[in-house]
């Protein structure tokens, strides 16, 4: 088997930065070990590939809701719902489905009257079933979409309802846990010590994932490679601290934007986990890497041009998957009036991998540094590799970057202002 990830960069090499790094890199992972460093007390997800909290119970009711449901609506935004669909997009089909498979849809994630009222519509005549996540079950966007759709399930499965919904949610603290307590339906617990963008690998990822079909033990046992891989405390040997200490180098060279960028289109939505991952990580105390992202070849015929040729505040990080997916060959024409026949010994993965080095050269000779992770194959194993990589990398390059990795103040600002403005209960206009 391929390497699970391999790391490239040619910004700096590893032992320039073990000179720069190398020693405070060091102390802050001693300090995560000794439980030590600041907001300590959200380093669970260093623990949740060998725990697996509550997996067997995970699985057993994935089984009974893939029994009865058709469909399952997963409530809940940002890390309550980022991580299960990322992780199942970039594991499904493009387009045939497994027919035993339930389909997954989404709702909590936006306030939209439309896509709400086309969701109920959508759920007419289809056995359903709703899974609700929230970390601290008081979050508004979620809040509102399960109140509609609590009420549209006790409609249409009155005294049964409760076998068709499943809350995820702290252990005794906020609305949504004392809801599931008094209603009696099924519910998993968000460890303390995990904050919402951490939290794939509890049953807030692996609960929605599992009911989806995707196979939640190798998802586990890729990630637990993972922290094998990512123990040690020393830049050269571990690739999640390189890849956090040169993002930091670049910051400090002025590169404040790092680019996500892959040419699986099905990897589009785990762009959107890690740039939560990062944004909320490391967006405050006026600090920071822009997290942004493109889908290439896509987006070479649209940000590609400002990437090329732009301010030169950018640096790109490429994920490519070594092993190849199903292929296609490009066929010969007798004709060749397109002109393509010079491509028909090849096929569409060779001339995308060709195509993504070429704009990697390109980037890097118009000034934009490049890093190159390869992941060894495109399965679970390998994503939850990943997904421990950035983690790992995301919680180092915050504490090198001097803040707490894991609170969001800043998430508060827009919620003091919708609760003034739809005049909640209890909340004082300000004059
Ligand atoms: O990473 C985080 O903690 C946040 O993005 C939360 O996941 C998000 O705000 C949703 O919060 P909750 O799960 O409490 O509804």
């Amino acid at each position: 088997m391929a390497q699970p990830l391999t790391l490239t960069q040619s910004h700096q090499t590893t032992e320039e930065l073990v000179a720069l790094y190398g020693e405070q890199v060091k102390n802050i992972h001693n300090e995560m070990e000794a439980g030590t460093s600041v907001g300590a007390e959200f380093l669970g997800w260093r623990n949740l590939p060998n725990e697996a909290p509550e997996l067997d119970n995970v699985m057993e009711v994935a089984a009974k809701i893939r029994e009865l449901a058709e469909v399952v609506v997963v409530i809940g935004v940002g890390g309550s719902y980022l991580g299960s669909k990322a992780v199942m997009d970039a594991l499904a089909p493009y387009f045939e489905k497994n027919s035993d498979d339930p389909e997954i849809l989404f709702a909590g994630q936006n306030l939209s009257g439309p896509y709400m009222k086309q969701l109920l519509n959508h759920l007419e005549g289809k056995e359903a079933a709703v899974i609700v996540i929230s970390k601290s079950g008081t979050t508004t966007e979620p809040a509102i979409a399960f109140r509609i759709l609590l009420e549209y399930m006790e409609n249409r499965y009155g005294e049964s309802v409760n076998d068709r919904i499943v809350a995820i949610t702290d252990k005794s603290q906020g609305a949504l846990r004392e809801l599931a307590d008094r209603s009696g339906f099924a519910s998993f617990i968000v460890p303390d010590d995990v904050g919402g963008r951490f939290s794939v690998l509890t049953p807030v990822g692996l609960l929605p994932l599992a009911v989806a079909g995707v196979d939640i033990e190798q998802l586990l046992s890729g990630a637990k490679a993972a922290v094998e891989d990512f123990s040690s405390a020393d830049i050269a040997t571990n690739k999640a601290y390189e890849y956090a200490a040169v993002r930091n180098q670049l910051l400090s060279e002025g590169y404040n934007i790092e680019i996500l960028a892959s040419f699986t289109p099905r990897f589009a939505t785990f762009h959107e986990w890690w740039k939560q991952l990062f944004g909320e990580s490391e967006g405050k105390d006026g600090k920071g890497i822009y997290p942004a992202s493109v889908a290439y070849p896509t987006d070479l015929h649209s940000l590609g041009q400002y990437v090329q040729d732009g301010r030169r505040e950018l640096f790109e990080t490429f994920i490519q998957f070594a092993e190849s997916e199903e292929d296609c060959g490009i066929p010969t024409s007798d004709e060749n009036l397109d002109g393509l026949n010079y491509l028909s010994d090849k096929s569409m993965n060779e001339i995308n991998e060709v195509t993504m080095h070429a704009t990697m050269q390109a980037h890097r000779d118009g000034g934009v540094p490049i890093i190159h992770l390869n992941v060894g194959k495109h399965d679970a194993y390998h994503i939850g590799y990943l997904i421990y990589f950035f983690e790992a990398a995301c919680a180092m390059s915050a504490y090198l970057l001097g803040v707490n990795p894991f609170d969001q103040p800043g998430v508060e600002e827009y919620k003091k202002n919708i609760f003034r403005m739809l005049e909640k209960p209890g909340v004082v206009e300000e004059k």
